[in-house]
């Protein structure tokens, strides 16, 4: 079978690795793909958000089986487009249906769609500019801290956690108003849930699903959990607090509420679900859903998981996942985001990376921000190579990871040194 994985971050190279894998595979294409995807398939330089050049490239190169990483060309519904194209509704798309985007595109769907199966998830309420009293109603009876969320994408910058409540007010006046553009023309205000995150992936056909390892995922820049948002530092599978009994809760109350839901609204979902959860005291609420998966938590689920991905994909994309299950892998996966200088803030890109041959066993370099040029590897993004590696427990995979991440350079590196220090 000829695959196409669309994207190009370390998710997006994890996945490309693990299909590789598979001996259902003829040939592997990745679009855009990175420095990292190109030692494993064909590199095509196109963007997933642009449905016609990516219908070219599928039927150039007879791609049988289409992996959508990120969620941009999923919430543009590029799943409706393979379905209502006569020469693409053959192909097998894995990610859900544009109205299922929604899921991660729209906040107040995403809730609505929780309170109506009765998915343990924060009190909240939706507000636009023209019930503004409404809203300062609803943040005079909650407790500090206020949650405001961009009801719309807003590339992980629509969510705001105020502590005082007179700057709640005039920070919901603003978003309103069109502080994020059109993405907070709607705000989502919720209920604080105070415990500890962690994320929780399945792979669905739409009826029946496969449980995949549970990661933690450390989000900001600075040790300690402290300084802005990133896209993710580095990440740990399993997370030791998610034992057989908090995972039984999360599928019984939240995983098999939320696929009945689909079934009964009769959405077209074939794909992974992400849920970001809060374990609050055992019991775990739902913060978000994404309609893909976490990056960097692929980098820690993607190594862990023995079965075949490729076989599993086409069983989701088939409707048949109820005849699947899955092995995983028993050991401890790590991963530790190398970064540039200024991220998430401004960074400069191009700079040389070098890699020493002599890494330690167990560890895998999965790139995110890479690129090649003249046989050169360049640095590419902010975040730039997600160094993985397997050990017995989290201390020891993370000595392997940190080792690694000492025998990469390039001007500018930074990194956490502090991932998995609260489990
Ligand atoms: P979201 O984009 O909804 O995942 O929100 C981004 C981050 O904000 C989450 O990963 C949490 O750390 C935090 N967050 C969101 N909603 C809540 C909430 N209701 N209570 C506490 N923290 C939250
Ligand atoms: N690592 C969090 C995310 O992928 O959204």
């Amino acid at each position: 079978m000829n695959v196409l994985v669309l994207g190009s971050g370390g998710r997006e190279h994890a996945i490309a690795w693990k299909i590789k894998q598979s001996n259902l595979l003829d040939n592997l294409y990745i679009a855009p793909g990175n420095a990292g995807t190109y030692q494993l398939g064909a590199n095509i330089a196109i963007s997933p958000d642009d449905f016609d050049a990516v219908k070219k490239v599928v039927l150039e190169n007879n791609i049988e089986l289409v992996l959508v990483g990120p969620e941009a060309p999923l919430v543009k519904g590029i799943y409706d487009y393979f379905k209502n194209d006569n020469e693409l509704n053959k192909v097998k798309l894995v990610g859900p249906s544009k109205h299922a985007a929604q899921l991660e595109g729209s906040k107040e769907f995403a809730k609505d769609f929780m309170q109506k199966y009765n998915i343990p998830t924060a009190k909240y309420k939706s507000f636009t500019l023209e019930n503004l009293e409404e809203a300062y109603t609803f943040l005079d009876n909650l407790q500090a801290p206020y949650v405001l969320k961009a009801d719309g994408m807003s590339t992980g910058k629509g969510v705001i956690i105020e502590n005082d409540l007179a700057k709640a007010k005039v920070q919901i006046k603003e978003m309103l108003e069109g502080q994020f553009g059109d993405a907070s023309r709607k705000v989502v205000v919720e209920e604080f849930l105070s415990g500890i995150e962690l994320s929780v992936f399945v792979l669905t056909d739409g009826e029946n699903y496969v449980l995949l390892p549970e990661a933690k995922d450390y989000k900001r820049i600075g040790e300690g959990d402290t300084g802005p948002n990133t896209g993710g530092m580095g990440a740990i599978s399993p997370v030791p607090f998610a034992n057989k009994q908090f995972l039984q809760i999360v599928e019984e109350k939240i995983i098999k509420p939320t696929i009945e839901g689909i079934k009964s609204e009769n959405i077209d979902y074939k794909g992974f679900i992400f849920f970001g959860l809060m374990n609050k005291n055992g019991a775990p609420y739902v913060i978000e859903y994404n309609v893909r998966m976490g990056d960097p938590e692929t980098e820690v689920v993607m190594p862990r998981i023995k079965s075949d991905l490729l076989d599993l994909l086409i069983a989701t994309a088939d409707n048949n996942l109820s005849n699947k299950t899955i092995e995983i892998d028993k050991r401890t996966a790590s991963t530790i985001m190398l970064v540039s200088e200024g991220y998430p803030g401004s960074y400069e890109k191009s700079k040389q990376i070098s890699i020493d041959e002599n890494l330690p066993e167990n560890t895998l370099l999965f790139h995110a921000g890479t690129k090649s040029v003249n046989n050169h590897l360049l640095t590419n993004g902010g975040r730039v190579i997600a160094v993985s590696a397997y050990g017995e427990n989290i201390k020891m995979a993370l000595k392997k990871s940190y080792q690694a991440a000492e025998k990469i350079n390039f001007k500018g590196k930074n990194y956490r040194k502090d991932i998995g220090f609260d489990l």
